[in-house]
């Protein structure tokens, strides 16, 4: 098993696993503690509890890699945004002001969120100095996405209703793209190694913007992490075929594959990048052949390059954790 940054920085294949959502609900020790703290937000920047719940699945299943409990809406809430989540619904925002917005800077975000910082720097402590310590920002794209209230449907081939200037947005994009890069310096100096970055709603970009909206913002974070030395991990989920244009644009060091992506036309289209994820989610609510086929699928495919073994979005609620062990130690005992 091989310490994630010296996979994404040296791109050699040594062996890897860690799982997107790995921290949450499907694990009893989450749902006991988030029973007690019925403020997510609260729970967030609750330093020693983000600690222990980050900490959880690495004391029960040996992962390879931390990814820090936080949440992408950090960062609208750390400029004033109210976040609530409701069971079943989705986070909810306050109406989003642009009046208020335009007059957030940096110190918003490194004074709101210091308890994550501080809560990276407990974890940074008690981790096994081997393992990777993830942190991760949603890009502007999606963070807009929820602060906007644009996402009016479900069904992510749904187009989006922008009831702003095209001038507005570009504004709204640039100052976000600013305060993500404080958001992950701020994370790096603290204690981690890595930081990947969720684009969960590019699919919903207008096509006519994507380079503006996608492209342009994900190069920009991504160039600024290569100049300050962080390695990036990309994630536009569901983009398709774009992926490849993607990748030779955007150039991070790792890019995370969507369920949806066949993992060959992966291994032929995507280079000079570490793969990571790609396995439907689902699968770990099948039958264990059905899981492992699944799995032996994408180990075989990768063997022969570097390959972070993920999944295609984050482990669903319903998972049960014992199949997420069965699933780990498939994937370390294949040959
Ligand atoms: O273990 C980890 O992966 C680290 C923690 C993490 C969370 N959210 C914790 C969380 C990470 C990396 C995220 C990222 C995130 N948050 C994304 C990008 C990844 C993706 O899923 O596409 C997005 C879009 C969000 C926004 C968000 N936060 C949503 C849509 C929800 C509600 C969905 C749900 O599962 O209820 C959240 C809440 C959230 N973030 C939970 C967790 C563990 C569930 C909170 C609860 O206990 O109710």
């Amino acid at each position: 098993m091989s310490n994630l940054k010296e996979i994404l920085l040296d791109r050699n294949s040594c062996k890897s696993i860690w799982f997107m959502r790995q921290a949450g609900r499907y694990l009893p020790e989450f749902r006991k503690i988030r029973s007690e703290n019925k403020d997510f937000i609260k729970l967030c920047l609750n330093s020693d509890l983000s600690s222990e719940i980050t900490l959880q699945p690495i004391k029960r299943f040996d992962l390879d890699s931390a990814i820090i409990f936080s949440d992408i809406l950090m960062i609208p809430y750390a400029l004033g945004q109210n976040v609530t989540f409701t069971s079943g619904r989705g986070p909810k925002l306050s109406k989003f002001d642009i009046k208020t917005f335009l007059k957030k800077s940096g110190k918003d975000i490194s004074q709101n969120l210091s308890p994550i910082y501080k809560a990276i720097e407990i974890t940074r402590r008690k981790l096994n100095k081997k393992k990777s310590l993830i942190s991760f920002v949603g890009a502007p794209w999606t963070l807009m996405i929820y602060m906007l209230e644009l996402k009016n449907s479900h069904s992510s081939k749904a187009q989006v209703k922008i009831n702003f200037k095209e001038e507005e947005i570009q504004i709204i994009i640039k100052k976000l793209i600013e305060f993500c890069c404080i958001h992950i310096k701020k994370q790096a100096e603290s204690g981690c190694d890595v930081v990947q970055i969720f684009d969960s709603w590019a699919s919903k970009i207008p096509e006519d913007k994507f380079d503006k909206y996608c492209y342009a913002p994900n190069r920009e974070i991504v160039e600024f992490c290569q100049k300050e030395k962080i390695p990036s991990i990309c994630f536009p989920k569901g983009i398709g075929n774009r992926y490849k244009t993607f990748n030779e644009v955007v150039k991070p060091n790792g890019i995370n594959l969507d369920y949806d992506i066949d993992p060959l036309w992966a291994k032929n289209n995507l280079k000079d990048v570490v793969l990571q994820g790609g396995m439907s989610p689902k699968l770990l609510l099948d039958a264990d052949e059905e899981m492992f086929a699944g799995a032996t699928k994408y180990i075989q495919i990768f063997k022969d390059i570097p390959y972070v073994f993920n999944l295609g979005h984050g482990l669903l609620p319903e998972t049960d954790p014992d199949k997420v062990k069965k699933l780990i130690e498939f994937y370390r005992k294949f040959k």
